[in-house]
């Protein structure tokens, strides 16, 4: 996986700043989750060293806690409203757009540009529709432009497409 091996130094240096003491695991596991986005598995042998636990013992917390994730999640979401009103408005080509710029289908995310692309049935303000939540930042009455502008701005992507 890209960027592993970045991540398993950050987790080695987060390792050396706490005991070896299994009362840190979950502290350290937060850590972690923090600094990568996620716990990777490949950590878990040396975690388990550290703290004088099994992986097995690691994996269960890790899988018990909502809070931590296995799996990389993306950095940036984008939440398109596919309500009713939001539809007759004009929603659907909005996530069709999306849907091009990113690559992405939509309820999938792009590991490689970091972005979720995610359908909602309606996020009760029809009245500005059609609605787009990025990085949880609401958008009223967006248009194709305004998809396009997001989308660069997002992924840094400025080629232009046809
Ligand atoms: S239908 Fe989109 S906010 Fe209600």
């Amino acid at each position: 996986m890209k960027n592993l091996g970045n991540k398993i130094s950050i987790v080695e240096k987060i390792l050396q700043t706490l005991p070896g003491e299994r009362r840190y695991l979950v502290h350290f596991l937060h850590l972690v989750q923090q600094a990568t986005g996620y716990i990777p598995e490949e950590i878990l042998p040396a975690a388990a060293r550290h703290f004088s636990v099994s992986p097995s013992e690691i994996f269960g917390v890790v899988t018990f806690y909502s809070a931590f994730s296995l799996k990389p999640h993306c950095q940036h979401e984008i939440v398109v409203c596919q309500g009713t009103a939001c539809h007759v408005r004009g929603s659907g080509a909005i996530m069709e757009e999306f849907s091009r710029w990113l690559g992405v289908k939509p309820g999938e995310e792009n590991l490689e540009k970091n972005v979720l692309l995610k359908p909602v049935n309606c996020l009760g303000c029809c009245a500005i529709g059609p609605v787009v939540v990025v990085d949880g930042q609401l958008q009223a009455k967006v248009d194709l432009k305004e998809v396009k502008r997001i989308a660069e701005k997002l992924t840094g992507e400025s080629e232009k497409r046809e």
